[in-house]
């Protein structure tokens, strides 16, 4: 069927019975750190100042989304959303919509400290932060800048502007923190934060990945057994890419009590070997405009040139519509025919 058979309908569906709900916004592709599952060293070429959507242009597809689209969660990601100067403006706009998205950011969590209690002011709920490593020297090596201690204080400047849950993302890169699960949990359990493993995705603008290399949701799981006992986790998962387990709390070295009754969450997101796409429930918006109907989408659908060109709502939700009707079953990577997108990952906002 073409995209074009879409029946009428308001949200977003596909033709595999998935309806998007949670919007996800990048707002910028820039980066302070080149993490190297993501970016080379060098940088890579941004994207051009006059394609990015103004913040007016994000916060109207924002609205358009939210109040004609069904969506009612709002994810802002980057490359590293806390450079974009309009951030804080484009929270309190998406805030201010009815009914009112649940709003949150996935971010590097260099500045937060900053501007934790301006964005929370503005509304957003909550953070999710980067953190892959606890010793400086494997930071540096791995995202190739000094930034440690600006993401630690970024991460308590969250907690304490209640940003909360603080969720953590971890990538282990063998040979790098592949060791370092157990230590990540535990300085987890001990600040109150709830921990996520992430697969490394075929997303580097390197084309680097390479299967055989991965550390997998097995691997992971197996190294946090081995000092910490995981229970079954009661709560609905419902489209989250984490899977998550209980874990006692009070393993935690300090006996911190940040957690309800003991018991914390830890998560793996196990895109690679434990899929979960059946259940997605995602849209993307570049920071160009472009709507991705999956993280690994190789096609885009253009809504800038449709803003710019004085669309109005109704056709920009048409728009949108059509496009997540051609979201595909899965992202393939098991395919032998599996191309990587050409858009990498700071591009694409995670
Ligand atoms: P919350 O738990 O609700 O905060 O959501 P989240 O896990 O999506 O948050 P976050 O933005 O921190 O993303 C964590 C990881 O999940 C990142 O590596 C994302 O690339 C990955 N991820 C997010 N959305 C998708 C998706 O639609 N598909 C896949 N395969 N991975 C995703
Ligand atoms: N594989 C897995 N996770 C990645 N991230 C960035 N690139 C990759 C990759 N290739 C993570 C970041 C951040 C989140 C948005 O995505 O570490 O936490
Ligand atoms: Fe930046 Fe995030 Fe990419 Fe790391 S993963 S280089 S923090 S955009």
């Amino acid at each position: 069927m073409e995209p074009s058979a879409r029946p009428d309908g308001d949200g977003l569906a596909d033709r595999y019975g998935r309806v998007a709900t949670d919007l996800r916004v990048s707002l910028t592709d820039r980066c302070n750190l080149r993490c190297s599952y993501c970016m080379p060293p060098e940088g890579l070429p941004w994207l051009p100042s006059p394609d990015i959507l103004t913040d007016e242009e994000v916060s109207r597809l924002i609205g358009v989304a939210v109040r004609m689209l069904g969506v009612t969660e709002v994810r802002f990601t980057g490359g590293e959303p806390l450079l974009r100067p309009g951030l804080t403006r484009i929270v309190a706009a998406a805030a201010a919509l009815r009914p009112r998205p649940v709003l949150s950011l996935t971010t590097n969590g260099i500045g937060l400290d900053r501007l934790a209690p301006g964005l929370r002011a503005a509304g957003l709920d909550r953070v999710n932060v980067s953190l892959d490593t606890l010793d400086p020297e494997r930071f540096a090596r791995l995202a190739h800048r000094r930034r440690l201690p600006d993401v630690l204080a970024g991460l308590a400047g969250a907690a304490s502007a209640g940003l909360t849950p603080v969720k953590l993302n971890s990538v282990l890169l063998r040979g790098i923190n592949d060791d370092e699960a157990p230590a990540l949990l535990r300085f987890a359990l001990d600040h109150g934060y709830e921990l996520r493993f992430i697969e490394q995705m075929p997303l580097d603008a390197q084309q680097a990945w390479d299967r055989t290399e991965m550390v997998t949701a097995a691997e992971i799981l197996a190294a946090l057994r081995a000092e910490f006992t995981l229970l079954p986790d009661p709560a609905e998962r419902g489209g989250a890419p984490a899977e998550t387990w209980l874990v006692d709390g009070s393993t935690a070295h300090d006996g911190s009590t940040a957690h309800d009754g003991g018991m914390a969450r830890v998560g793996v997101i196990g895109t690679v070997t434990r899929p979960f796409c059946g259940d997605c429930d995602r849209t993307r918006l570049t920071a160009d405009g472009q709507v991705r109907d999956c993280l690994f989408a190789r096609h885009e659908s253009d809504l800038r040139t449709a803003v710019r060109s004085g669309a109005d709502d109704e056709e920009l939700a048409r728009l949108w519509r059509v496009a997540m009707w051609g979201k595909r079953a899965g992202h393939g990577i098991d395919d032998p025919t599996f191309l990587q997108p050409t858009r990498p990952m700071s591009a694409i906002g995670g």
